[in-house]
């Protein structure tokens, strides 16, 4: 059962050096209450993910945390992975060794389902940081579920700012444009940070000297994710830094006034190959359409590293 005065989530993800750093501010900060982490394929194959996963676990030194294989690909489609970005491992950068920690032998899509059915409602906040494959097959399998969920708190999607994988399409929608459906038409409240926030939250060489000037061997670890997984960004856009998407998922749940956004309806793309995995936005409500999320478009980019590197270091 989840301990009452800690906001309990579970974190989805596809690590992802983002990811490892939206995991390693979660499991550093009091607030949360991290009940698992539910792995997805996504920036690479799962056995990959799953790894990386565990080896952030073990970096955090929180090996009591409890790492759930999910799906192994789309509901619908082909998977599409990220090493172009990412690197093979999906998790280059510093060199992490090999995991000591296991995962557990229960799947994450029964894991989810077990963990709402057995606690209060709404007492569990989802964090999907990949694609939403996990989520979707579990509002499938258990519709009764979904009332019972507090909130879904994820990256994903675009609107002003396009699309970072085709014109149109951000990653994680893209890779499964149908379970993403089913999690924007299942009701839940959903709080969406799309690349219109993250884009706004760029891994700055002062703020990545910031981390190293902690002196520690996870802030250390951290830089050289940030380095590497940073260098493809800042080649397209040609910014300095590159935009760190998956923490503003952990750090708005602990300091949500670093944000700004606005409720508005948003429903996804799945038929035209043109604009699969788009998220069509209705950001000036020009339609009736039900508002169901809301969707982040600001942040205070300093206080958002701020909270990364104070977090970070006391691991
Ligand atoms: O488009 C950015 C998203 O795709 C991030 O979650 C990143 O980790 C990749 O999964
Ligand atoms: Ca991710």
């Amino acid at each position: 059962m989840a301990n009452n005065d800690k906001r309990a989530i579970i974190i989805d993800t596809d690590p992802g050096q983002d990811d490892a750093v939206a995991i390693l501010l979660a499991l550093a900060s009091p607030e949360l209450e991290v009940l698992g982490l539910t792995i997805v394929a996504g920036n690479v194959p799962l056995d990959l993910t799953v790894k990386n996963a565990l080896k952030v676990c073990e970096l955090a030194g929180k090996t009591d945390t409890k790492v759930f294989p999910g799906a192994t690909g789309p509901m619908g489609r082909p998977l599409v992975t990220a090493e172009h970005v990412h690197g093979e491992t999906g998790l280059n950068g510093p060199d992490l060794p090999e995991p000591t920690m296991l995962p557990q032998d229960q799947n994450g899509v029964d894991f989810i389902i077990e963990q709402i059915r057995a606690n209060k409602d709404r007492h569990i906040t989802l964090c999907p940081l990949g694609p939403l494959t996990n989520i979707a097959t579990a509002l499938q399998k258990a519709p009764d579920i979904a009332p019972k969920i507090r909130e879904i708190v994820m990256m994903g999607g675009g609107f002003f700012e396009g699309g970072n994988i085709t014109p149109a399409a951000e990653f994680n929608i893209y890779v499964d444009p149908q379970a993403a459906d089913i999690v924007f038409k299942s009701g839940i409240p959903i709080v969406m940070a799309p690349l219109d926030c993250t884009h706004k939250a760029l891994t700055t060489k002062e703020r990545i000297d910031a981390l190293r000037a902690k002196g520690t061997k996870v802030c250390d670890a951290t830089a050289d994710l940030i380095d590497f997984f940073e260098r493809f960004d800042e080649e397209k856009y040609g910014t300095d830094g590159g935009p760190l998407h998956d923490p503003c998922v952990t750090a708005y749940l602990i300091k949500p006034e670093l944000f700004l956004g606005r409720m508005c309806n948003v429903e996804i793309e799945t038929e035209s190959e043109l604009t699969m995995g788009m998220t069509v936005i209705d950001w000036w409500g020009v339609t009736d359409r039900k508002k169901n999320a809301m969707v982040l478009n600001q942040v205070d980019a300093q206080g958002f590293f701020n909270l990364i590197t104070e977090r970070v270091a006391t691991l």
